[in-house]
């Protein structure tokens, strides 16, 4: 029997995390979780509420009349995040919240509320989950962590043609601005900022196609099941 893992993806902004998780996960039959989807969620709901982000309390008061799911799209097949069961999954990726995300997960009270629902998910394992804190904080004890990295230059331009093809009406340059400074915030922020954890590996896929990107990785997470599953079963005839 095949021991299930859990594999952590930690990462700049759109350095392609979320395909490889994705595409991961659907490789080995495990369940993907988008942790930024729900960061950008909240910061969605505190828009349309108006809540002040320097108002504890206020915040403490939204935070408890948020739910956040994932759905499949059975169509698209993919997930699709809804908030109190709105599908949101359009438009928490609008410039609007992209631009306001990282100071809402900069908040204390908001990182505690989604770490308790993320390590909820990774309870029976097989999971990938994508995000900045996964392999430092939400699953430290993650099997495989990879720390995924890409020229910024490189990441813009991804980002820039992908909102193009979503008919996002932005410039390379605004869209290099907005990584930049998620990226300061991201790493420069008190909870849980963003770095690689010391067992994780680091993975500069700058110069790597989508293709493979993912045969590496996907070789390297079965090796490491194989490995694992057959040291389990090891130990128990023993
Ligand atoms: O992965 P993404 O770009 O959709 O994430 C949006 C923002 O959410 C990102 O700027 C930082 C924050 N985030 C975080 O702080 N911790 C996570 N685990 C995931 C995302």
């Amino acid at each position: 029997m095949r021991k299930k893992i859990i594999i952590a993806v930690d990462g700049y902004s759109s350095c392609g995390k979320s395909t490889l998780a994705k595409d991961l996960a659907k490789e080995l039959n495990y369940i993907y979780i988008d942790s930024g989807a729900m960061y950008r969620a909240v910061t969605l709901y505190f828009m349309d509420e108006n809540i002040e982000i320097k108002d504890t309390n206020a915040i403490n008061a939204a935070l408890e009349k948020i739910q956040i799911r994932f759905r499949l799209n059975e169509i698209l097949s993919r997930n699709e995040t809804y908030l109190n069961d709105r599908n949101v999954e359009e438009l928490i990726r609008s410039p609007q919240v992209s631009s306001r995300v990282s100071e809402v997960s900069a908040i204390k009270e908001v990182r505690q509320f989604l770490v308790k629902q993320q390590k909820e998910m990774g309870k029976e394992r097989g999971i990938v989950m994508d995000g900045r804190d996964i392999g430092t904080v939400v699953f430290k004890d993650a099997e495989l962590k990879l720390f995924i990295t890409a020229d910024v230059e490189v990441r813009a331009k991804r980002r820039h043609l992908e909102m193009m093809e979503k008919g996002i009406s932005i410039t390379i340059d605004e869209v290099k601005q907005n990584l930049d400074h998620r990226d300061h915030i991201d790493t420069h922020r008190a909870e849980s900022p963003l770095y690689k954890a010391n067992d994780a590996i680091l993975i500069d896929n700058t110069i790597l196609t989508r293709p493979q990107q993912l045969k590496l990785i996907s070789n390297l997470a079965k090796k490491m099941i194989e490995e694992i599953s057959e040291n389990e079963a090891n130990s128990q005839t023993e």
